[in-house]
């Protein structure tokens, strides 16, 4: 089997191939939250099949496609649907996109995922940037023999998401007009939904927000040296004491809304950084 560094070459070499730019941000696209890459001026589309040693999105509402182009004059790669934890990958299937936005040149990811909110004080369809996480998935994308070139054995998470990336996506936040909070996410394996006495359980350990992604990409981003940004979608209410059931679809709609306002506030974010 090849090592990770050279599959990291290899798929690198293929989009290269397609898109002769050097990337500076990279952006994953969350659940319902793809609208944004309407907003990028393509230059190349490649569908992860495409791509060497990428894994194939199996989820319905992820398209699963690497959008490469310009977003605010600033050159971005982008990806329209993730990888997760319940869909069978490993945690370094999940996060070798990161790496290789690493390796094209990339310094800063912007990640964006659907959550549920548990904050009280929270609404439907709220964004909320990430300021810290908690990681609960039974597994490490850096577990295993640390390959030095790829970063520190013990990367430091004093720090993982970008104080001066937080500043710029509230201030514009506020100029937008667009509801915005800054918080706690907390990542669980899923696939199903929590139950009322975990809910209660996670908002104790101090999260706002609940999902099901996004924290094994920003461990490899942050053991990759990439400055983060992340943003969640508040898509349900998680008050455990007046917990209702929910759908995927009223997630999906209620995702609508925040990707909508996602796909203002990121370029205005990427014109700034
Ligand atoms: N829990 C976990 N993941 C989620 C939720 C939730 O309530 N909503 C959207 N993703």
């Amino acid at each position: 089997m090849l090592e990770l560094a050279g599959k990291i070459e290899d798929a690198s070499q293929v989009i290269s191939s397609h898109y002769s730019e050097r990337p500076r941000i990279g952006l994953i696209l969350g659940t319902g939250l793809s609208g944004l890459s309407e907003q990028i001026e393509q230059q190349a589309v490649l569908r992860y099949e495409q791509i060497p040693h990428f894994p194939r999105s199996t989820v319905e509402s992820h398209t699963g496609q690497l959008v490469c182009g310009k977003l605010s004059g600033q050159n971005v790669l982008a990806m329209e649907g993730r990888f997760h934890y319940y869909e069978g990958y490993s945690l370094q299937e999940v996060t070798f996109p990161v790496r290789v936005m690493k390796q094209l040149g990339c310094e800063i990811l912007i990640v964006t995922n659907a959550a549920g909110g548990m904050n009280p004080q929270y609404r439907l369809a709220d964004l909320m940037i990430i300021e810290d996480h908690i990681n609960l998935l039974p597994e490490n994308p850096l577990r295993g023999v640390n390959d030095d070139r790829l970063g520190p054995r013990f990367p430091d998470m004093s720090a993982p998401y970008d104080a001066e990336l937080i500043d710029v996506a509230r201030s514009n936040a506020l100029s937008l007009e667009i509801p915005a909070q800054t918080g706690v996410f907390v990542a669980v394996p899923g696939p199903n939904l929590e139950t009322r006495a975990e809910y209660r359980m996670l908002r104790g350990f101090g999260a706002d927000v609940v999902g099901m992604s996004t924290v094994p990409e920003v461990i490899v981003a942050q053991h990759a040296g990439l400055r983060v940004l992340g943003f969640s979608v508040v898509t349900d209410l998680c008050l455990p004491d007046a917990l209702e059931p929910v759908e995927l679809s009223k997630i999906l709609e209620v995702a609508a809304i925040g990707g909508e306002r996602l796909s203002r506030l990121i370029p205005k974010v990427v014109e700034t950084i």
